[in-house]
């Protein structure tokens, strides 16, 4: 098998969860630190080898396109104030990855999401990353997509991310069903959206990170809705395990759901923990705040 070169990030939710902040900006482009959430996704991908990412959007997706465009106005502007620290950041984003925007024009479910980038995947293999989940590695470590990636090359077979959850949280996820292999990942037999903590077959849920083969377009071509009544991506994986086969691996990295409340206010305060310009000051104010609650 060879290296992922393409990979879809659904980003055409509502937003729903944080109006009126994505009344005119998709959540996707909510800012964690100083960075759009999406960019810590992009360059996941990216660190994994990844060329064109396909992009499927909605409402807002002028944002996203802009975003990753050149900006004259803003690289002539830093230029003539000599700030070549932001400059080259804001080059490198534009030249970091070619997007490829496919617009999703009825909100029918992740399954159909993915089916959108089928006229542009084709009979590659590709890479799905959900727009709105961050999973931080330490430079120099494998990205979750990269640990996909390396296990998608040696099996030779769809290959997906799985984490450990508890009971009461197997309702939030898809779920999969799945024998340990001498090799240390997992072979999948079934995968069920968001079961009840009495009907999981497992606490093994997907985050948002899998690897597939264009084998998941015949499948999500004849996907009739599921569960809440959209077409669910898992319905399709489903398919794939039961005949070409379906990989899944835990894996390694720090994960925020950005696209939760909650979620996105951790996500900001340990990613700015983490940075050398801001992590010792924040440090300190987190420190003084606890001691006042406390
Ligand atoms: C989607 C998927 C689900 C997956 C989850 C990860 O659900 O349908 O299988 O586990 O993303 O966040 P959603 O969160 O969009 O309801």
């Amino acid at each position: 098998m060879n290296k992922v070169k393409k990979a879809l990030i659904p980003a055409a939710g509502l937003g729903t969860r944080f109006l009126p902040a994505t009344k005119t900006i998709p959540k996707e482009m909510l800012p964690v630190v100083d960075q759009p959430i999406l960019l810590y996704v992009v360059e996941e991908a990216v660190r994994a080898g990844v060329e064109d990412i396909i992009l499927i959007a909605g409402r807002g997706k002028h944002a996203i396109e802009d975003f990753f465009d050149r900006s004259y106005e803003v690289e002539d502007q830093l230029l003539k104030a000599g700030r070549e620290d932001l400059l080259s950041r804001i080059q490198k984003i534009r030249d970091m990855v070619n997007i490829i925007s496919v617009r999703q024009k009825e909100a029918l479910g992740l399954g159909h999401a993915v089916f959108c980038g089928q006229p542009i995947i084709g009979k590659e293999n590709f890479a799905v990353l959900l727009g709105d989940e961050i999973m931080h590695s330490e430079p120099g470590e494998p990205t979750v997509t990269e640990q996909l990636s390396k296990i998608f090359i040696e099996t030779g077979v769809s290959t997906v991310a799985v984490m450990e959850v508890a009971a009461e949280d197997v309702e939030k996820y898809g779920v999969i069903s799945a024998e340990k292999t001498p090799e240390g990942y997992f072979r999948v037999r079934d995968v069920v959206e968001k079961p009840t903590p009495d009907t999981a077959p497992s606490r093994l849920a997907l985050p948002g990170r899998y690897i597939f083969t264009h084998h998941i377009f015949d499948y999500l071509q004849n996907a009739k809705p599921g569960k809440n009544n959209e077409i669910q991506l898992t319905d399709s994986m489903r398919g794939l395990a039961q005949n070409q086969g379906l990989v899944a691996t835990l894996f390694q990295a720090k994960r925020f759901d950005a696209g939760d409340k909650l979620g996105y206010l951790i996500a900001n305060i340990e990613l700015a923990l983490m940075r050398q310009d801001l992590g010792p000051q924040l440090r300190q104010y987190l420190r003084g705040l606890i001691d006042d609650l406390s």
